[in-house]
C-alpha cells in the first residue's frame, strides 16, 4: 500500500525550525479476488491491525525531507562569513585609539554574506565591555534585521528572518555609547559571531567569529600654574624686624614665603594620576646654606601629598659671615643681578616631588607651599 501527499508551502513561511506535522489517515481498499477455482477455500482478506482506541493514522515528524529540495548541497549546508570594523565617531586614521572622554560613541559596521544553502534563523551576536551602552542598530536601507539586548554586554541581531538567501549579504551597523569608559581596561574589545539554524562544514567556520578592538587612550592637556606670595623681598640691618618671623627654640629671624602652584586639566580625558616636580633654587653659591625651608606643603582636596628633604638645621648662621658675604658680593656686583635657577644641570635645588590623584576635565588641583627664607644669611 501506498499514498501520496502534496503539500503547499506559502511563500512567506513563519514557524521553519520545528517539524511541519501532517497527518496521513488510511484504511483498507474494495479486495478483489478473482474467482476461478470454486473448489479452493474462500479467498483470505485483509485486515488492518490497530490498537483499540487509536487512530489508524500515521505522523511524520521529518521537515528535512522538504525543504532539502531548496539545497543545493547534500547536506543542506550554510556558510556564513563575517567582516566588520570599528569607526569611531571622530574617525581619523592618524589617531588609532579611543582617547577617553573625547569620543562619546563608536560604530561597528559589519557585514554578513551566505555562501552557502539559504541558513535559517541566522543571527549574529556581539559580546563587548559593560560599560558600553547599546544605542542602535543602523542600515543604510531598512532591510530585515532586528537587534535584541539579552544582556546589559550580549545582543543578538536576526539577520533575513526566516531565513538569509543563500549569496545574499547584510550591511549594518551597531552604534555604543562609550562615554562611560573607566580606561582601567587596555583595550575595547567586541567578539562579533555568526550562527544560523543550519549545519555549516567545520573548514567554512573560520570566518564566523571576528575580533575588533581599539586601545584606549587618556588624552590630557595639563597646564601648571604658580604664584608667590610676597613677590619681593628686602635684607639687610635696615629692615623693620616686625616683617619677620621668629619660630620657638630658633634664634635666627626668617621671612615667610607662600607659592601656590595650580594643576589643571584641560581633558579631553580625565587624568588617572600625575606626578609634579618642583624644583626651588635652594642656594646661592654651590657650597653655601640653604636660603629656603619648607614648612608645610598642602594639597587640595586632600588630592594627593608631596615628598621633600627636609633640611637637618634650620638656623644656619654662617660662621665666616666674611667669606659669605664675598660670594654674595661677588654675585652681584656683576650686573647688579643674580638669577638662581633650576634649568641647569648641577645647581642646587630643593626637590618637591608631589603625586596628585585623578584628575577630572576641566578640574584643577592646588599645591600650597608655605616656605621660610632664612634672611640671616643674606645680611
Ligand atoms: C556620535 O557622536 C557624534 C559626535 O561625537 C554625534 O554627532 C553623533 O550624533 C553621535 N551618534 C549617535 C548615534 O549618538
Ligand atoms: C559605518 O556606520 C556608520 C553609521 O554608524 C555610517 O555612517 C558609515 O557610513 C559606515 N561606514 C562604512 C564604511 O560602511
Ligand atoms: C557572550 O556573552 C554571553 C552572555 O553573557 C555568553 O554566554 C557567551 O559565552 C559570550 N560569548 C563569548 C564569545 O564571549
Ligand atoms: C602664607 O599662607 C599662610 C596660610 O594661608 C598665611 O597665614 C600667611 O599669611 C601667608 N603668608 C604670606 C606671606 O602670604
Ligand atoms: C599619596 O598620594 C597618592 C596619590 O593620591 C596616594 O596613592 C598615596 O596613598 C598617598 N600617600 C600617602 C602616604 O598619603
Amino acid at each position: 500500500m501506498a499514498f501520496f501527499v502534496l503539500l503547499f508551502l506559502q511563500r512567506v513561511v513563519k514557524d521553519v525550525i520545528s517539524p511541519i506535522v501532517f497527518e496521513a489517515a488510511y484504511s483498507l481498499g474494495e479486495h478483489v479476488v478473482d474467482k476461478k477455482e470454486e473448489k479452493a477455500l474462500p479467498p483470505l482478506k485483509p485486515i488492518l491491525r490497530w490498537k483499540k482506541g487509536e487512530k489508524i493514522a500515521q505522523r511524520n515528524q521529518r521537515i528535512e525531507t522538504w525543504h532539502k529540495t531548496n539545497c543545493r548541497s547534500d547536506d543542506c549546508a550554510a556558510d556564513l562569513k563575517l567582516q566588520g570594523k570599528l569607526f569611531l565617531s571622530s574617525f581619523d586614521d592618524k589617531t588609532p585609539y579611543l582617547a577617553l572622554g573625547a569620543i562619546k560613541n563608536i560604530s561597528l559596521n559589519v557585514s554578513v554574506s551566505n555562501n552557502g544553502d539559504d541558513a535559517y534563523n541566522t543571527n549574529v551576536f556581539f559580546n563587548f565591555s559593560s560599560e558600553l551602552f547599546f544605542i542602535k542598530m543602523w542600515q543604510k536601507e531598512e532591510k530585515g534585521i532586528s537587534c535584541e539586548l539579552l544582556e546589559p554586554d550580549f545582543l543578538k541581531c536576526s539577520v533575513g528572518f526566516p531565513f538569509m538567501r543563500s549569496k545574499s549579504k547584510y550591511h549594518f551597523s551597531i552604534i555604543f555609547d562609550t562615554s562611560h569608559l573607566s580606561g582601567e581596561e587596555e583595550d575595547l574589545e567586541f567578539i562579533v559571531t555568526a550562527q544560523s539554524g543550519n549545519l555549516e562544514r567545520s573548514d567554512s567556520l573560520h570566518d564566523n567569529k571576528l575580533l575588533l578592538a581599539v586601545p584606549l587612550m587618556h588624552e590630557v592637556d595639563t597646564t601648571v600654574m604658580g604664584a608667590v606670595s610676597p613677590t619681593s623681598f628686602v635684607y639687610g640691618d635696615s629692615i623693620d624686624a616686625s616683617k619677620f618671623l621668629q619660630l620657638e627654640d630658633e634664634v635666627c629671624l626668617f621671612q615667610p614665603l607662600n607659592f601656590t602652584f595650580q594643576v589643571l586639566n584641560t581633558g579631553p580625558s580625565h587624568l588617572p594620576g600625575s606626578i609634579v616636580h618642583i624644583l626651588i633654587p635652594s642656594r646661592i653659591s654651590a657650597t653655601g646654606a640653604e636660603v629656603f625651608h619648607i614648612l608645610e606643603i598642602m594639597v587640595g582636596q586632600d588630592g594627593g601629598n608631596c615628598t621633600f628633604q627636609r633640611s637637618p638645621d634650620l638656623c644656619f648662621i654662617p660662621k665666616e659671615k666674611e667669606s659669605i658675604f664675598h660670594t654674595i658680593f661677588a654675585f652681584f656686583r656683576k650686573s647688579g643681578r643674580k638669577v638662581v635657577d633650576c634649568d641647569r644641570p648641577g645647581r642646587p635645588c630643593l626637590i618637591i616631588t608631589c603625586f596628585l590623584s585623578s584628575l577630572a576635565k576641566e578640574e584643577t588641583r592646588n599645591i600650597d607651599i608655605y616656605m621660610l627664607l632664612n634672611t640671616e644669611i643674606l645680611k
